[in-house]
């Protein structure tokens, strides 16, 4: 096992485990994260081979690259020290590349001037290579981590490592920019944010080839996420006008084509998620969705509030044939609980997912009444992240569940049912003043 210097993104730090420990897991790679500290952007892994580290860096959106580790210091002379101890044998593998230095200073930086110096002074590495500033062979990077004290500009790090680049992350190479919603062409009020949607395919396991369904599609935020994996999305959502766009150059499919990956995307479908029309054994691999409390959009399935009125309409015929036979018949709706849709959704998950497939899906909770029984629960579905994005009364959680055999002793149990909470939208809109028991 070799040491590889993980540097972080200050971004979600709660989902930085998670992001990577799901990686390494959907491409069997061993990788203990135990020691991972959320307040710090720095951090040593122990993998097999930089082909290891490059597969688990990647995607990552909440990293910014991995570094074989070739020594650290709390001083500059402490990191030279420490580089002709541990790294002298792989002077010689190296000795002929091209190679340039690269400097990431976490709050703080030094002048251009030091920057050269700095690398000067590793002249004893007695490299033979051509420095090369736009395709090198290798990358040496020096990573220095800064104290701030008070509004004084920090000078000297407090910390000091020297790594080669094995591999940027996705966020790095610009997939952040890429995403952005701002450009995006088709967007509404539901769409969920670039950044989380990423984040939730990688936690997901989203994968080539794989079939990712989000059932409350809504503009489709999650499908382009998991395309841009190489998963197969497929969507479904009870509104047609959220499907459907506005124009051919401003709905789901012109974003796919924007992204360029038009050649993932299965199809959408208009479907009240609580009528599943899904063949039984049609395989999901994954799914990753963000499903509707009322905030944005409204929770209704397919039905009539007044059954007893609806029965009298079933009569109704337009040009000979029955109203509600006709294509155009649009069927009613009526409300629905939230806590009986979370019901659904896993029943679904834990029907249709093969075994070890993920369900990632978000959920707000009230700040001041969370409790973590309300967390849904499934016998055959274990529950292995609830990662809070916190508000300011409120939080949305990413839930991530692992479809078991039967021989998963797992508890089924609604605490949003047990405890009466009330519907997220009702607090919501209610400024949390009121407490839902
Ligand atoms: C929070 S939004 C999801 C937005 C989506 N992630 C996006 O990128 O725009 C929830 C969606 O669920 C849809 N919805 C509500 N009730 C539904 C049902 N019974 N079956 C399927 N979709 C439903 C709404 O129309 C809405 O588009």
């Amino acid at each position: 096992m070799k040491d590889y210097l993980i540097y972080f993104a200050q971004a979600y730090p709660n989902f930085r485990r998670p992001e990577l420990e799901s990686l390494a897991d959907l491409y069997n790679i061993p990788l203990d994260l135990s020691h991972h500290d959320e307040s710090n952007p720095f951090l040593i892994v122990q993998l097999e081979n930089d082909d290891q580290a490059r597969k688990i860096m990647e995607r990552s959106v909440l990293s910014k690259g991995i570094y074989e580790l070739w020594g650290h210091g709390k001083t500059v002379e402490e990191l030279q020290e420490n580089v002709k101890q541990i790294s002298s044998d792989k002077f010689e593998i190296f000795k002929e590349n091209s190679f340039r230095f690269n400097f990431i200073g976490y709050k703080g930086s030094r002048s251009n001037r030091q920057k050269v110096k700095l690398i000067e002074s590793f002249s004893f590495m007695a490299f033979t290579g051509h420095v090369s500033m736009n395709n090198p062979d290798e990358i040496y990077t020096i990573l220095e981590e800064y104290e701030v004290t008070g509004s004084e500009k920090a000078t000297t790090p407090i910390n000091l490592w020297l790594g080669r680049q094995i591999q940027l992350s996705a966020r790095t190479e610009n997939i952040l920019d890429k995403y952005d919603l701002r450009t995006r062409k088709y967007i509404g009020t539901t769409s969920f944010d670039a950044e989380l949607s990423l984040v939730s395919c990688n936690i997901g396991q989203v994968a080539p080839g794989k079939i990712t369904y989000d059932p409350f599609a809504g503009t489709g935020s999650f499908l382009v996420a998991a395309a841009n994996y190489g998963g197969l999305p497929m969507g479904s959502d009870i509104d047609v006008r959220m499907l459907k766009g506005k124009s051919d150059d401003c709905n789901i499919q012109a974003n796919f084509k924007q992204y360029n990956t038009s050649l993932y995307f299965i199809d959408i479908m208009t479907m009240d998620f609580t009528n599943n029309a899904l063949r039984s054994d049609f395989v999901i691999d994954t799914i990753v969705c963000d499903p509707p409390y009322g905030i944005r959009e409204g929770l209704r399935v397919c039905g009539a509030k007044n059954a007893e009125k609806a029965a009298g309409r079933e009569h109704v015929v337009i040009d000979g044939e029955k109203a509600h036979l006709r294509r155009d018949f649009i069927p009613p709706k009526k409300p629905y609980e939230l806590a009986n849709l979370l019901d659904d959704l896993l029943t679904f998950a834990a029907d249709r997912l093969p075994l070890d497939g993920r369900l990632a899906f978000w959920m707000p909770t009230a700040n001041d009444d969370f409790e973590i029984n309300q967390i849904p629960q499934h016998k055959n579905l274990q529950l292995i992240y609830n990662l809070e994005q916190e508000f300011n009364k409120w939080s949305r959680r990413l839930l991530v569940y692992v479809k078991r055999d039967e021989s998963y002793a797992g508890e089924t149990s609604n605490g949003l049912k047990a405890h009466h909470i009330k519907n997220f939208r009702e607090r919501y809109f209610n400024g949390f003043n009121e407490k839902s028991r």
